[in-house]
């Protein structure tokens, strides 16, 4: 079951929050004495999620909103810190954290969904074609579920939410199949309301370009073609196509690649325009790498990717 006022009051600002609740509210219990309101106090600050990240701006909403999306990551130990802004783009934006020692890697990397911002929601129809609607938890609300269909439906701004949720669900969904199945893809430690965390790519002076931002040397373009293609078939058996595959959506680091960006992929089982997409994709790396002067044929090269996923199915069925 969801619990959806959990789930709307997450989306709350604080000054919503605070004027919920303001009437009959429950103030917090008095502590015995003043020695022990100053302990509590201690206590509270050394816990409270401090980044020591200031935007250039030092933009207060930036920073209650990192606050907001990265304080339950920091209580479960996965991140320690927030260091500097990856990439800020107008959907989402990515930051670099130091990871919680645990975890065993130096950095940890946030995406950060923007819900308030996402007035200018491109027409995601043909990518949710055939798609449930994806939970927060990544399971998929029953189709009974009326109220989360009329709100999604009726593009309130919960259901506006909701969707977006989905969105980000479905990706985590993606990018945790597509990593266990053994795709080049940064490793997804954990979602949670608009953020995915997830392997950092770089180091803590660079992040890791995109492939359209590097020069390749002549003897790995062709490796790397060939990976980036292989990594499509993959997904392909996963039943997945990216769906917005191109030298954007590649970081490249110290020689290897892995596919980022994953929120609109399909699945060909259920999206009819799978097929359309999936050439789409390989048209893209093909062209990027033409520059390379790589001679390929990219609708023959996506024919006969789907022809064997048709018949791997087939063998499924
Ligand atoms: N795991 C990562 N490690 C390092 N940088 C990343 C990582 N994921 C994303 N980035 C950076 O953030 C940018 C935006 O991420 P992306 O997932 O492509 O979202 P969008 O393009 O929708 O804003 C990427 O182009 C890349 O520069
Ligand atoms: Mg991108």
């Amino acid at each position: 079951m969801i619990d959806y006022e959990a789930y709307e009051a997450s989306f709350e600002t604080r000054a919503e929050r605070r004027q919920r609740a303001r009437p009959g509210g429950k103030s917090r219990p008095k502590p015995a004495s003043a020695a022990a309101e100053l302990s509590d106090r201690l206590d509270a600050s050394s816990y409270e999620f401090q980044p020591t990240y200031k935007s250039a701006s030092n933009d207060h909403f930036e920073h209650q909103w990192i606050v907001d999306a990265l304080s339950g990551f920091y209580y479960d130990k996965l991140i320690d810190d927030v260091l500097r802004a990856v990439k800020g783009g107008k959907e989402a934006s990515v930051y670099c954290c130091a990871a919680h020692a645990s975890t065993g890697v130096e950095f940890i990397a946030a995406k950060i969904y923007r819900p308030r911002m996402f007035r200018s929601l491109k027409n995601d129809a043909v990518y949710r074609e055939g798609r449930g609607i994806a939970a927060l938890s990544g399971k998929t609300i029953a189709a009974r579920d009326r109220r989360a269909a009329r709100a999604v439906h009726q593009g309130t701004r919960f259901g506006q939410e909701l969707r977006i949720g989905s969105w980000i669900g479905h990706e985590f969904e993606t990018l945790r199949r597509l990593y266990d199945a053994g795709c080049d893809i940064p490793k997804p430690y954990a979602q949670a309301n608009n953020t995915i965390v997830m392997e950092y790519l770089g180091d803590d002076a660079n992040p890791a370009p995109t492939l359209n931002q590097v020069a390749l040397e002549p003897d790995e373009v062709r490796p790397l073609f060939d990976q980036i293609l292989r990594n499509v078939e993959l997904m392909l058996a996963q039943h997945r196509v990216h769906a917005d595959l191109s030298a954007y959506n590649v970081l490249y680091w110290e020689g290897a690649i892995k596919l980022i960006d994953f929120p609109q992929a399909v699945d060909p089982r259920e999206n009819p325009h799978a097929r359309a997409l999936l050439a789409r994709d390989v048209e893209r790396v093909c062209q990027y790498f033409a520059r390379y002067s790589v001679k390929a044929a990219p609708v023959e090269l996506a024919k006969d990717m789907w022809r064997r996923y048709m018949r791997g199915a087939e063998m499924d069925a």
